[in-house]
């Protein structure tokens, strides 16, 4: 295939956290690096890729040779990822917060006396399931991950189902392996029924592979 086998070929992927407004100076959010995320961006990238990299706020560089789309929230990822269809691969890695406030404050929230505000959540939208149910525009190829602390590949599998992705790349996150946040992964490939138990590699190297995996399943000799 060559060392550009994505020549041609269009990605999504998104990366990071996302931070969900409480009102215009707090915000909940969550502790991805992005590290994985924007390691897949360049990855794809340096094999031929046009990708476009939707991220939440990282302290990641952005990866060379992508069209880089910062978001905050959720919603702004989705409407994000929307805009970029279509794509023929899109990977899945942000940490999208699952709920965000209700009724964001417009002005900032005081201490006002009256004890603590009650925050009351709502449910974002899955940008992952929503992307995999596009119709038309679904890319041939989706790719979500999972994270679980324990029955990674069987949990993996039962999201596999829900979100109606292809692929996912469930990884072990159990504090003891220092996986969030850090530079090494443990990940499991999970592509319908075949499971690939990848050794623990650098997150570059889940990467490369994942990138060279695309490549494969993406080339016309592959079939079907
Ligand atoms: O349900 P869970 O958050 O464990 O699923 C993880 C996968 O779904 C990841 O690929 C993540 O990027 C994606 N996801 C998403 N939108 C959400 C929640 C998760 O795209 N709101």
């Amino acid at each position: 295939a060559g060392p550009r086998p994505l020549a041609g070929r269009t990605a999504l992927v998104t990366s990071g956290p996302t931070h969900e407004p409480i009102d215009p100076v707090r915000y909940i959010a969550n502790r991805s690096s992005g590290r994985q995320g924007h390691a897949i961006a360049a990855a794809l990238a340096a094999r031929g890729a046009r990708v476009t990299l939707v991220t939440g706020p990282t302290q990641q560089p952005d990866p060379p040779g992508c069209a880089v789309v910062q978001i905050e929230s959720a919603r702004e990822m989705l409407a994000a990822c929307e805009a970029s269809l279509p794509v023929d691969v899109a990977v899945f890695n942000a940490a999208v917060a699952d709920w965000r406030v209700a009724g964001e404050a417009d002005q900032k929230m005081k201490k006002d006396g009256g004890g603590p505000p009650t925050l009351s959540l709502v449910e974002n939208p899955d940008i992952l399931a929503t992307v995999a149910r596009a119709g038309a525009l679904r890319p041939a190829l989706v790719i979500g991950f999972a994270a679980e602390t324990r029955d990674v590949v069987a949990y993996a599998q039962a999201k596999r189902a829900r979100k109606g992705c292809d692929w996912i790349v469930a990884n072990d996150v159990s504090p003891a392996t220092g996986t969030f946040g850090g530079a090494e992964n443990t990940v499991h490939l999970i592509m319908g029924d075949k499971v690939e138990d990848w050794p623990r590699m650098g997150k570059d190297g889940v990467a490369a592979r994942l990138a060279d995996r695309i490549a494969e399943a993406l080339a016309p000799s592959a079939g079907t």
